[in-house]
Order: structure tokens, then C-alpha cells, then sequence
């Protein structure tokens, strides 16, 4: 019935791509405004803790599901159910990770298409096109649409070439791209003055900090952060060969995300402090740290401005930084839908992918029309609902449903002897119960 399944060539593929997914806004952007905005060192070390205790071994449960069934989330939940009434949950909560997943993309591509369009923006002031740079930079409606279609279209490109000469090619391209990037805008910020005082925010500790509400906030920025709850790792674990380790790659996932967001924290923090310095605006009214869009869309290229010509190559490096981190996670979402359509509704990759694009596209842009009320709500219906809930249902079938025999014989592919390591010892406890209890604690903290 299927045409055969598209599989990454190597384990470095699956790693560019899985950390591809794992890296994206959510560590550049979101990581270091929520450290900024919950005590500094506090918060990253609650974001540690949680990313190996609690992300991780959700990461592990999409991952084997993933690569067991060898296909997309509604029959590889199916495929692990034991009775009716476990195939119909499955078949519901695979669905609604392809929903959910949707739902994401449809507001990421908006933001990336904002910093498509802030890239475009010091190529126009090259060039002496003041009035262009205004409409780049400015927030119409045409603009938003333009760049989230300009966006959309690249992430389709991507996917209509399919898993190894689509997600795999372009991921290992781009992330030791987002790699150099990075360094080389933090060697270049941290030698402006100001920049020390970004360093000592990012890094000193306010333990008085730690309350129930930082832990629920470093919990969903670990789970935003992972790509969890929605597909994109079970669908990425699918594409893996048998031959590799399961705990290894997962553990080296999980270090490269948390290590990138670290690390995009030592660049955003103490360019606000620069900006602050060059007498941009950093703190809001109300005495916090500005860390929404105003934080990439005005305070940082406020700081770009006064650097002169050279702010336009910085603004450049950092705005495609930015551009490369949205890409490599927007291609692994549109996966979700585009591998269910191929695989159950029988669609070539071709046409399944503008198809489903297109779908998404629209929802972005019903999202665009109406910003001030849809935008919000689906950023929470999604990453405050969508993804705890749906995370539970993955470790409930990884942890209670699926047969442990099976479960053990896919981890030993790869990882012959798993069943004497302290993985296999600890995991499958903690999947079934520590997990699940954990994100509903966090779930219903943060809904209350
Ligand atoms: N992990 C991505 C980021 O940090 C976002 C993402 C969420 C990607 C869910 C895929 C699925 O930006």
C-alpha cells in the first residue's frame, strides 16, 4: 500500500535533524527572556534539572514508540494498543498531535516570517531603500502576510524533497551554521560595554525566586523547547535505523538543546545591557525586563542601529541566526501532518506537502487578520495545553499500554545489554509514573 519509507542516512543526520526540531525559537528567544524573567540562574537551573529529569525521558518514550512502528503518530499509537478501546485513544491522541503540531506552525511561521522580513531589512539599507526598510520593519498586515507565506514556502521546499535529501540535507547545513553564528555574535557583544552586566543578570542566582510557577514555566519551556507531545520526535524516531542506541542519541539530543539555549542566553542577555548602555529602553513600565516581540523587534535592532554600518552585518548575522534556528524546527512540524497524509490518506510526498502546507498557511493567515485575539490563544491552547496533555498520553502508552517485552526488545536494538544498564532500571518506572504525574501536577498549577 506504501511506497517505501524515507530513513536518515546516518546517526549525524538524525542528530542535525532531531536537534534541528529541538533548537529553535523557543531556545533563542524564549530561554533567555525566561531567564530574565524568573531570577536569572535560578531559573536556568530549574530548566536543567527538568530537561534531564522530566524531558528527557518523555523524549525517550516518542523516540522508541517512534522507531518501533515505523510510522506517523495516529498508527504507531494504534499499532502499540492492545484492545479496542486503547486503539481508539491512541488513534485520538496521535490525531491530535498532528492538530496540535499544526496549530504551532501556524503561529511559528508568523514569527519566522517577522525575522525573514528584519534579514531582508539591512540588505534594503544597503542598498539606500529607506522606504522598503520601513515596510520590512514595520508590522502591516501585508507585510506579516507576505513574510509568513515567503517562510511557509521555504519549509515546504524542504519537505517536498523528503526525509534524507529534504530534513536531513538542510539540517546538517544549517545547524553548524546556527553554531557559528552564534559564537561569533557573542565574541563580538560581549567585547561592547555593557555587556558584563548582561552576564551577571544571566548568570547570578535569586533563589528567593523559586516558587511552584518557575518550576510549571521551566517545565513548559523544556517541553516547548524538546519538540514534545506532538509527533515530531515519534516521527523523527521513525525515520532512525536499528542500529543506533536509542538512550545515547536521545541523551545527546537533550545536552545539544539545552546546551544551545545556554549558550543563546550569554548573546541575548547581555546585548539588552548593551543596548541599555547605548540608551535603548530594556526594562517595560511595569519594571521587568521588556522580553516579548518588543525584546527581537525593537530593543535589539535599536542596538543594531547605533552601531553603524557594522550594526547592519551584525543585524544580518543575527536576524539569519534566527531565521536558521525557526527552519530546522518549522520543516520537523510540517512533517507530522504531511507523514500522516502520505501514510494513511495514501498521498505522494509531492503533492501532500504544498497540500498541507497550504491548509496551515491559511490558518496563519485567519491568525494574521486577527492578531490581537487569536494570536495568544493559540501560542497557549497549544504549548500550555496541546503539549502537556499529549505528552501524558505518549508516556501512558509508552509507560502503561505498550507490551514491556516489545518495548525492551526495540531499546536493545542499537543497545545490545540495555536490560543490565541503569537506564533500563530506572526508565521504564519513570515514564509510567513519575512523568505522567509530574506534567499533570505542572499542568494543573499552570491552568489554576
Ligand atoms: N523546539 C522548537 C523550538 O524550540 C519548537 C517546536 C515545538 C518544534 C514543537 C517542533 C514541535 O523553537
Amino acid at each position: 500500500m506504501s511506497a517505501p519509507r524515507g530513513q536518515f542516512s546516518s546517526n549525524i543526520g538524525f542528530l542535525m535533524a532531531a536537534a534541528g526540531s529541538a533548537v529553535g525559537l523557543g531556545n533563542i528567544w524564549g530561554f533567555p527572556t525566561n531567564v530574565a524573567a524568573n531570577g536569572g540562574a535560578a531559573f536556568v537551573l530549574a530548566y536543567l534539572v527538568l530537561a534531564f529529569l522530566l524531558a528527557y525521558p518523555a523524549l525517550m518514550a516518542e523516540l522508541t514508540i517512534g522507531r518501533h512502528a515505523r510510522r506517523n503518530m495516529v498508527q504507531a499509537l494504534r499499532g502499540i494498543a492492545t484492545g479496542p478501546t486503547s486503539r481508539f485513544f491512541g488513534g485520538l491522541a496521535g490525531f491530535g498531535g498532528i492538530v496540535v503540531a499544526s496549530l504551532i506552525l501556524s503561529f511559528y511561521a508568523i514569527v519566522a516570517g517577522w525575522m525573514v522580513a528584519h534579514l531582508v531589512g539591512p540588505f534594503a539599507s544597503l542598498a539606500g531603500a529607506e522606504g522598503a526598510v520601513e515596510w520590512l520593519t514595520g508590522n502591516s498586515t501585508a507585510r506579516n502576510l507576505t513574510f509568513t507565506a515567503i517562510f511557509s514556502g521555504m519549509t515546504m521546499l524542504i519537505i517536498a524533497s523528503g526525509v534524507e535529501k529534504g530534513i536531513e540535507r538542510w539540517s546538517t547545513l544549517l545547524m553548524p551554521a546556527l553554531i557559528v553564528l552564534l559564537l561569533l555574535l557573542i565574541v563580538y557583544v560581549l567585547t561592547q560595554p555593557g555587556a558584563m552586566q548582561g552576564l551577571e543578570a544571566y548568570l547570578m542566582p535569586d533563589f528567593s525566586l523559586f516558587s511552584p510557577q518557575l518550576m510549571v514555566s521551566a517545565m513548559g519551556q523544556a517541553f516547548f523547547s524538546l519538540s514534545l507531545g506532538v509527533g515530531t520526535m515519534l516521527i523523527y524516531g521513525s525515520y532512525l535505523s536499528r542500529q543506533e542506541s536509542l538512550p545515547r542519541l536521545g541523551a545527546l539530543v537533550t545536552l545539544i538543546d539545552v546546551g544551545i539555549a545556554f549558550t543563546a542566553g550569554l548573546l541575548i542577555l547581555p546585548a539588552m545591557y548593551v543596548a541599555q548602555e547605548a540608551g535603548t529602553r530594556i526594562y517595560a513600565d511595569s519594571g521587568e525586563l521588556i522580553a516579548g516581540p518588543g525584546l527581537i523587534l525593537q530593543v535589539l535592532p535599536a542596538l543594531f542601529d547605533t552601531m553603524g554600518t557594522a550594526g547592519l552585518f551584525v543585524a544580518i548575522a543575527f536576524f539569519a541566526l534566527m531565521v536558521i534556528a525557526s527552519l530546522t524546527s518549522s520543516i520537523s512540524m510540517l512533517e507530522v501532518p504531511v507523514a500522516f497524509a502520505i501514510e494513511n490518506l495514501n498521498v505522494p510526498r509531492r503533492l501532500a506537502t504544498p497540500l498541507v502546507g497550504i491548509i496551515i498557511f491559511a490558518i496563519s493567515s485567519v491568525i494574521i487578520f486577527n492578531f490581537d485575539a487569536l494570536f495568544g490563544l493559540v501560542v497557549s491552547a497549544s504549548t500550555e495545553f496541546g503539549q502537556p496533555l499529549l505528552g501524558v498520553a505518549l508516556c501512558i502508552f509508552a509507560g502503561w499500554i505498550w507490551r514491556r517485552d516489545q518495548l525492551l526488545a526495540e531499546l536493545r536494538e542499537g543497545h545490545p545489554g540495555i536490560e543490565h544498564t541503569l537506564f533500563w532500571k530506572i526508565w521504564p518506572w519513570y515514564v509510567r509514573i513519575v512523568c505522567p504525574l509530574l506534567i499533570l501536577a505542572a499542568f494543573v498549577q499552570s491552568v489554576m
